[in-house]
């Protein structure tokens, strides 16, 4: 999929721009806090519902202004999708869907689906699990728009136990309604469970592939989804996880929270055998994400017969070549924004067609 044009108003510092991409590799230079990254994100919110950057709408919106816009223009094999998305300070985003309002935000998914890849992914190796699930669900949400309605639905579940164990902690009573939820978390998390099992057996592979390559077959990197039963059944999931509530009940009323579940799995990442997070250097942390992030890119190429877009966000610069290289490969047939300070020295293979843009003050120039 191309973007062809995206049109932001009151979007952070950009209080209007329209531009117009290459299909090829576009080019966003500019000092530091002009608003390049605000941009990306701004393509980024149409790709998956939701900044990378904040969770709360109000940030997103220009200091002192109400309503935010984001129009993106995307062309499919099957012809253009119009996104329109509105953000206010209160209340819910608005979505539109080739001028059709959508009644939830799991309509957006699909319409532009977009691989980021920023310099806060290194915590994708270092940090704890919850970075590592959120990429696997934003990865899953894209390619399978009804995993996105399963999570929201999780959690909406998962709220419900949580706020009824505080309850029957407090109180002393509802605890008769407690199997009602562990029944519904059971069902809709062995669902997430089976994907993101399947899901991760296809990365683990194909992260294998593109590691070896980018280490010239010095390292071997795998990957293992880290949950409580290692079956793929989704029927057997169900019952593990069902078992393990009811198991974990004391034990949950005393924290008064949820302790078993997919919203405390793992994506393990072990270098020949040993967990990147503990073991690795800083180097091979490095090049592991990059390795996750080309292989998201091809899977989600595979699963959806379309090449999603790919925004690198201050990080193509920080490449030593070989991995520039490899990166350039990769990305042949994918549209791509990158952003640096920098945009002249933004060398290419010359074979396709580069669009120099310049950020300044929240406006959009042409040029590097
Ligand atoms: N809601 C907002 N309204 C207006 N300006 C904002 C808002 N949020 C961030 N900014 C401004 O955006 C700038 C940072 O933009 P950013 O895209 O992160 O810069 P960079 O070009 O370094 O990537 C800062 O000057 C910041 O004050
Ligand atoms: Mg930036």
């Amino acid at each position: 999929m191309v973007v062809k044009e995206l049109t932001v108003s009151q979007f952070r510092n950009l209080e209007r721009a329209r531009v117009e991409f290459s299909p090829g590799i576009n080019i966003l230079s500019g000092a530091n806090a002009q608003g390049k990254t605000n941009l990306l994100e701004a393509l980024y919110v149409c790709c998956t519902g939701r900044s990378h950057r904040t969770h709360r709408d109000a940030e997103l919106i220009r200091y002192g202004e109400k309503e935010a816009v984001i129009s993106v223009q995307v062309e499919h094999q099957d012809g253009i999708h119009l996104i329109d998305l509105g953000l206010s300070s209160q209340g819910r985003k608005r979505v539109r869907i080739n001028h059709s309002p959508a009644r939830r935000l799991g309509e957006l998914m699909g319409h532009l689906n977009g691989v980021l890849f920023s310099p806060e992914d290194l915590y994708l190796v270092k940090e704890g699990p919850a970075w590592r699930r959120r990429f696997v669900d934003i990865t899953l949400s894209q390619i399978k728009p009804p995993y996105f309605y399963v999570l929201q639905q999780y959690q909406q579940a998962l709220a419900q136990r949580n706020a009824l164990l505080k309850t029957i902690l407090r109180e002393g009573k509802g605890a008769e309604t407690l199997p009602v939820w562990e029944a519904q978390l059971a069902a809709l998390g062995a669902r997430l469970m089976a994907e993101r099992q399947a899901f991760t057996g296809i990365l683990s592979q194909r992260v294998t592939a593109i590691h070896g390559e980018l280490t010239q077959g010095r390292e071997s990197l795998t990957l293992r989804y880290a949950t409580l039963s290692e079956s793929r059944e989704p029927a057997e999931l169900e019952q593990a996880l069902l078992q393990a509530l009811e198991r974990g009940r004391e034990r949950d009323l005393r924290a008064g929270t949820t302790l078993t579940g997919p919203h405390r799995d793992d994506l393990i990442l072990s270098l020949g055998g040993r967990d990147v997070r503990s073991y690795g250097s800083q180097g091979q942390q490095r090049t592991s994400v990059l390795s996750l992030k080309l292989a998201e890119l091809a899977i989600m190429t595979d699963m959806t017969r379309e090449a999603p877009i790919l925004l690198l966000d201050d990080v193509f610069s920080e490449l030593d070549t070989s991995r520039r290289r490899m990166l350039e490969r990769s990305i042949g047939g994918v549209q791509t924004l990158i952003t640096c300070v920098d945009g002249e020295r933004m060398l290419m293979d010359g074979s396709r067609s580069v669009r120099f843009m310049r950020m300044e003050a929240g406006r959009v120039l042409p040029g590097a």
